[in-house]
């Protein structure tokens, strides 16, 4: 029995149509948030009289006992249920006896899918910002622990200038900084009760549409019902922060398997981090690390594909809108575990800070600093780049150390040669946010901070 059956006689559909257009596999994932938005249609249906109050209570009880049997996992579907919403609907008629029929009243699959999409929605946008925030903290003490140890800074992945590892570590938490704002952003933005379009266009029945959105805790409800059910910005905008948010875990990624190679040597990780090989006995793996680049493929591809299923659709709901849910479950699935599987290899990684210090003690990269030594006493910089690139040239090509060709040089001399030692450089970074120990011992307090504003931000959702 169809939900359609009075318009259709007694021809069932065909099992190639059910086939191709169940989405009851995936979409039982939905079934508390429909159970949620349809609480709150019979409690506005029996505020609008449309249903007595006995007849409420029998609907809200089997609700309720729907939510047992789905909780226990005793919930049994059957071949004709279509979706989560028809299954839901199908058990409460079995349940309450002819009150069944009434749950549907003013309401279509078309609201009742975009309200609980919506519900799930936020919820779990704020769950991956409570994760994303967790891997902000690792990324603290890790930085906090590092103390005054540095590395090379790249750019072009060429040794450039040094930079303290926390400031490093931190650069990345930056990111995740803005990826907590951008899904609390979603968030708001998506905070809007579809329930009451119907179908389309509204009803000839006299719901109230604001106390519904008042009732599932919505800030608003829809201005027009022709978008309400056919708008699946909050599924795009979803999907554009958990895809941007995974390319700054592909990236984490990306230096950790740099960082992790002989190559490198900066970082080490924990064997419960790491993978072997069912081949090559020596190998130790960044697994994970290379997944977190890899899965940010498909992150974008979610996106890339919801959004060309969107372009062509005229208002307002058609069935290609049922394509929006996999690609979200799974976009938030693959975060989610790559937040909690980075955050346990970052914890338990040991950074390697001597050998990052000698890379970093490569005389070369103070080399900006011999030049601004020279702009301190009056050189233009352009000619204190000059001198400087030349004695780098003539100490390659010479193969004379560029501390004896520094200290024989008459601008510069012994009191710049100072400049080459180990670890000056770093220290000469003091203008704010930038790499030097005092500018990052004041970077630490800001970002921590940055936490806390966030941790209360997430703690009153
Ligand atoms: N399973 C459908 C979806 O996910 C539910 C809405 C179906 N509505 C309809 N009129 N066929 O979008």
């Amino acid at each position: 029995m169809t939900l359609w059956q009075g318009r259709f006689g007694d021809a069932s559909p065909a099992k190639e149509l059910l086939a191709f257009t169940e989405s009851l596999s995936f979409d039982r994932r939905l079934a508390i948030d429909d159970l949620v938005g349809s609480r709150a249609h019979v409690r506005g249906l029996e505020r609008s009289r449309l249903l007595d109050e006995a007849d409420a209570q029998l609907l809200l009880a089997a609700l309720d006992r729907v939510e047992e049997e789905m909780r226990a996992g005793s919930f049994a579907f059957q071949p004709g249920d279509e979706d989560i919403h028809t299954a839901i609907e199908r058990r409460v008629t079995e349940l309450s006896g002819h009150v069944g029929a009434r749950l549907h009243t003013g309401r279509s699959r078309n609201d009742q899918i975009a309200t609980a999409a919506r519900l799930f929605t936020k919820r779990e946008l704020a769950s991956t910002a409570r994760r994303v925030l967790r891997l902000q903290h690792v990324l603290l003490d890790r930085a906090q622990q590092a103390e005054d140890s540095y590395l090379p800074g790249y750019t072009h992945l060429q040794r450039a200038q040094p930079v303290l590892l926390a400031h490093h570590l931190m650069a990345h938490g930056w990111a995740l900084a803005r990826d907590i704002d951008r899904l609390m952003d979603t968030r708001r933005r998506l905070d809007v009760s579809p329930l009451g379009a119907g179908a389309l266009a509204g009803s000839s029945l006299p719901l109230d549409p604001d106390a519904v959105a008042d009732d599932l805790g919505f800030r608003h409800r829809f201005e027009n019902s022709l978008d309400a059910v056919s708008d699946r910005d909050f599924v795009a905008e979803t999907l554009f922060d958990l895809a941007l948010l995974g390319v700054h875990l592909s990236r984490i990624g990306e230096e950790v398997v740099l960082w992790s190679s002989e190559e490198f040597g900066f970082l080490r990780l924990d064997d419960a981090y790491a993978t072997g090989s069912s081949m090559l006995p020596q190998k130790k793996n960044p697994d994970i690390a290379e997944l977190a680049r890899g899965k940010s493929g498909r992150l974008i591809g979610n996106l890339t594909g919801l959004l060309a299923t969107l372009k062509g659709l005229p208002l307002a709901y058609n069935r290609d809108l049922q394509e929006d849910k996999e690609p979200l479950f799974d976009s938030f699935d693959q975060v989610n575990r790559g937040l909690l599987a980075l955050g346990g290899l970052l914890t338990t990684a040991t950074f390697d800070t001597v050998r990052m210090q000698q890379a970093a003690d490569t005389p070369t990269v103070a080399a900006v600093d011999l030049a601004e030594w020279l702009v301190g006493r009056g050189k233009p910089f352009r000619e204190a780049h000059q001198v400087v690139g030349g004695l780098v040239r003539d100490s390659l090509a010479r193969r004379v150390p560029l501390a004896e060709l520094v200290e024989a040089h008459p601008d510069l001399g012994t009191e710049a040669l100072a400049l080459l030692d180990p670890g000056v450089a770093v220290s000469r970074r003091t203008t704010p946010g930038g790499a030097g120990p005092d500018a990052v011992a004041d970077q630490l307090k800001r970002y921590a901070h940055q936490l806390a504003v966030d941790a209360s931000r997430l703690a009153d959702l």
